[in-house]
């Protein structure tokens, strides 16, 4: 994969930089985790150090129709107050009228039509704007957009420093991980998580099994799920996940559970995994807290994917924050993908304390599952090198 340093000087160029701001926001558009942000900022300090202006190219949620409130406006101010040195953002509402200046965000792209379809005729739009294509955008590498792959065919291109370290934790991961290898899989649904598991069923020492995707394991080996998630797909699939990976493949044996999936719902900590009727199964319990935690922290590397209960709701949310602290104490290599571990870590205050915190959910799994992103691919095959 090209590099910044295969790109070689960038002074006094217009760089198109592809970064992933795709960031939560609450009702009132105030952006509530802004780490995908703070993620991108060495690539772009780096390439202003180097004296290039820049045009920052993001999505935002997943517009039909031009939706104010997927505006990238609040993005670009606090990308603004995190480079912290006065310098201006400025949103160019329309890619035929992109001001001249230091740091130009461009408005969402997913309001162009094209964006989604890797038009070829919107990727020229694009490159005509900059001298230079960079690819910091690691969460949305596995989608083939005009932004993040079409445009890479048309100008001198490299990964961003963030993409870069990204797919090499990763990849190094699957390829020579220090050992044991731990993998923790939660979730709500086995079957969103299967290549991650037969991924891990081949690689990995431990295969350490959280959340509501404990359910049809336990479904079919016939103990009862009460109330509990449990997905009925996601029983047959299980079973032979348990065939293939034998011992490696471990279960939780305490739950904590609830009457209804509320904050405020009665609740019990079952001595087991067979949920009562009228209750459900909402997080794991404090033996398998207790037995997971021993296991995270004998291991040389630990890859960590899925919540282990409702975290959102506060009387669920121990197993999780019990994993999060073990992976965060764990002395081996430590790895977490996106989406909800990683906020979850986030919440709990140990995302500084993990060798990586990968800024992609989907992409960090099909990359473990093996799958080609076509953001990373292009950065591979093509050669426009100037
Ligand atoms: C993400 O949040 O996972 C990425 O930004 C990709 O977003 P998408 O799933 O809408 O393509």
């Amino acid at each position: 994969m090209r590099t910044l340093d295969d790109l070689g000087s960038v002074e006094e160029d217009r760089v198109f930089v592809r970064v992933d701001f795709n960031v939560p926001l609450d009702e009132h558009q105030n952006i509530t985790d802004d780490s995908r942000i703070r993620a991108a900022l060495p690539t772009l300090e780096d390439l202003r150090n180097q004296g290039a202006d820049l045009v920052l190219a993001a999505h935002l949620g997943r517009p039909k129709n031009r939706e104010p409130e997927l505006s990238l406006r609040p993005v670009a101010q606090r990308l603004e107050e995190l480079l912290g040195n006065g310098e201006e953002v400025v949103l160019a509402e329309s890619l035929s009228d992109v001001p001249d200046a230091g740091i130009v965000m461009l408005e969402n792209v997913r309001f162009n039509e094209g964006e989604t379809e890797d038009d070829p005729e919107l990727a020229k739009q694009y490159a005509a704007l900059a001298d230079a294509y960079v690819n910091d955008a690691f969460g949305a590498a596995h989608r083939a957009h005009a932004s993040n792959h079409a445009i890479a065919k048309l100008l001198p291109s490299a990964a961003g420093l963030l993409l870069q370290r990204e797919v090499e934790t990763l990849e190094g991961i699957l390829a020579d991980p220090e050992r044991p290898l731990v993998a923790i899989v939660g979730g709500a649904k086995v079957t969103d998580k299967l290549g991650v598991l037969e991924a891990f069923l081949e690689r990995a020492d431990t295969v350490l099994i959280g959340g509501a995707m404990c359910f049809p394991f336990f479904a079919g080996d016939g103990h009862d799920v009460g109330s509990s998630l449990c997905e009925a797909e996601g029983i047959e699939p299980a079973r032979r996940i348990i065939a293939e990976g034998g011992d490696k493949v471990v279960l939780p044996v305490d739950l904590v559970a609830g009457k209804a999936f509320s904050a405020d719902t009665e609740t019990q900590v079952l001595d087991g995994v067979d949920v009562p009727e009228g209750w459900m199964g909402l997080d794991v319990g404090p033996r398998t807290v207790e037995r997971y935690s021993e296991i995270i922290g004998t291991a040389g590397t630990v890859f960590w994917n899925g919540p282990m209960g409702a975290f959102e709701l506060a009387p669920f949310a121990e197993g999780t924050r019990a994993v999060a602290e073990a992976v965060a104490r764990a002395k081996g290599t430590t790895v977490v993908g996106g989406g909800d571990s990683g906020a979850a870590l986030v919440q709990f205050g140990f995302a500084d304390d993990v060798t990586h915190l990968s800024t992609g959910g989907g992409a960090a799994l099909e990359l473990i599952e093996g799958k080609t992103l076509p953001g990373v691919e292009v950065l591979r095959e093509s050669e426009v090198l100037r």
